[in-house]
């Protein structure tokens, strides 16, 4: 257990075993990301972790480190819009414990863009395509393994910018997050009589690696 892990309280150490859970954008590397956060979490209080990421080599270090401090975890790479690979993502979590519990959909990515000004190329297809049918791609590919497993729990990571005005720039953003706080308001309604969950998590603003690069880049808008 590193030192962090360390702190919980014992009660909450063994509370998922059994469970096996998928964290997608799991593999932030330089700086934690809430992908890795979640993950490292769930596994110090017992769950099996798929840690799914774009980048292969950072969800093999995330998944690594959790193995390192004791816990269960394997790494898929790849991008949440391939079908194929939410489907390899849920087959892992089935290969780890036999089953599949939860899933948390915590890939996102900005992209400024605007009404009156909008870059070309304009990023709103690629921020809404990652950022809500990335997310209903792994729904759609864990649905049927929580179904057999008897129940479970979907958690979506939202904003509070699907809320409310955020910044300039934040249109494709902002209404990516209020597009997945109504798919997974739907996703609970379908699954809820098969005893799955589906929550949204709504987040305000952390240091992350995708922050930290947002902050950058307006300090430095030719960087
Ligand atoms: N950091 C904040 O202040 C904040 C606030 C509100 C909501 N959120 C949300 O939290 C979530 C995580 O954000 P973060 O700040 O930790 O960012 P992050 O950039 O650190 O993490 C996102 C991860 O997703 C991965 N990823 C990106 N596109 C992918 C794709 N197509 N397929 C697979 N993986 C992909 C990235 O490689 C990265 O590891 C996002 O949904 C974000 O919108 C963050």
């Amino acid at each position: 257990m590193s030192d962090d892990d360390s702190r919980l309280r014992p009660a909450l150490r063994d509370r998922l075993a059994g469970h096996s859970v998928v964290v997608t954008g799991a593999g932030t590397g330089e700086g934690v990301g809430n992908g890795q956060a979640i993950g490292r979490l769930l596994a110090a209080q017992g769950a099996a972790v798929v840690c799914g990421d774009l980048h292969r080599d950072r969800a093999e270090q995330v998944a690594a480190g959790i193995r390192d401090d004791g816990g269960t975890a394997a790494a898929v790479a790849g991008d949440v819009r391939d079908p194929e690979v939410a489907a390899a993502l849920v087959q892992a979590a089935v290969d780890l414990s036999g089953r599949l519990t939860g899933l948390v959909c915590t890939v996102g990515i900005g992209g400024a863009t605007s009404v009156l000004h909008p870059p070309d190329p304009d990023p709103w297809q690629q921020v809404l395509d990652v950022n809500v049918t990335g997310a209903l791609r792994c729904v759609r590919a864990a649905a049927p393994a929580l179904v057999a497993a008897g129940g479970g729990s979907i958690v979506t990571v939202g904003s509070t910018a699907g809320m409310r005005y955020y910044q300039p720039g934040a249109l494709a953003y902002a209404t990516s997050k209020a597009a997945l706080t109504g798919l997974t308001t739907s996703v609970a309604g379908e699954l809820g009589p098969h005893r799955v969950r589906a929550n949204t998590v709504v987040i305000g603003q952390v240091w992350s690696p995708m922050v930290a690069a947002a902050a950058a880049r307006q300090a430095d808008p030719a960087a």
